[in-house]
């Protein structure tokens, strides 16, 4: 059974819930929700995920301008060969998760570059996916839905034979930062200068990015 076939269930098969990890008071708080990958064009959640995605990049340290035209075209089409998850909570999109191999560069083009100009990477390239965008929307943060997000592209990475993830963020005040160092997520060396976002023609407030990277095998599994 592949990821793309089914419903992504934390509780199936053996897989990883990260939401068990280094959460503290907070295990348990996940708002009930119903996770689902995107595997056709014309999904009916697709104007719901334009807009999630917008509301969140237009906050800072990103404070990006889209149109949901734009998301279409460069997030949610090409994504979806690879992995598009949504949350959703009475069919409304409250959370959103993508990834792609590392080496489908069309998607993450300048992030790709940077990752494969380093020297002395642990990991190869072939085996390893970038998680290209995460959103949850505001009134469902801290309840470790992003954490979630997160888990659910890791199982499309495993069950896709990957070995490692790599990610980017802001250099300076990113909301997700904590999340993936709570996974175990390693910093790469240095910071990226960046002016606009993938794609090219949209100004973003971030200009630094860092990037992380971490081995599937080292995070933990559920039994059930
Ligand atoms: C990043 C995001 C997806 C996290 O969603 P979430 O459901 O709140 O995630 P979780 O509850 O699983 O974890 C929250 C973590 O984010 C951190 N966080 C949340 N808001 C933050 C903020 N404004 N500044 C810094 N850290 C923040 C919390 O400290 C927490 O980390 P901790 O558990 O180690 O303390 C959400 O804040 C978001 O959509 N932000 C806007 C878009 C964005 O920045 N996406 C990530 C791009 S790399």
């Amino acid at each position: 059974m592949t990821f793309q076939d089914r419903e992504l269930l934390d509780s199936s098969g053996s897989h990883i819930d990260l939401t068990q990890l280094g959460m503290g008071s907070r295990i348990g708080l996940v708002p009930e929700c119903r996770l689902r990958t995107i595997t056709t064009i014309d999904d009916p959640a697709r104007e719901m995920f334009a807009e999630v995605y917008a509301r969140a990049f237009s906050e800072a340290p990103y404070c990006e301008a889209y149109t949901s035209e734009w998301i279409v075209e460069h997030v949610w089409e090409p994504h979806l060969p690879h992995c598009i998850v949504v949350a959703e909570d009475n069919n409304k999109v409250i959370a959103l998760g993508c990834a792609h191999p590392l080496l489908e560069s069309r998607i993450s083009p300048s992030a790709v570059d940077y990752i494969l100009g380093l020297k002395d990477l642990q990991f190869d390239p072939r085996k390893t996916i970038y998680m290209s965008e995460l959103a949850v929307d505001k009134d469902f943060r801290g309840m470790g839905l992003g954490t979630k997000m997160v888990s659910s592209r890791i199982n499309w990475a495993l069950e896709n034979g990957y070995e490692h993830y790599t990610l980017r963020t802001a250099a300076e005040g990113s909301h997700s930062l904590n999340l993936y160092k709570r996974i175990g997520a390693q910093e790469l060396p240095g910071s990226h200068s960046v002016h606009s976002v993938e794609g090219g023609d949209l100004e973003t407030g971030s200009k630094s990015r860092l990037y992380l990277w971490g081995r599937l095998a080292d995070l933990p599994r559920t039994n059930n």
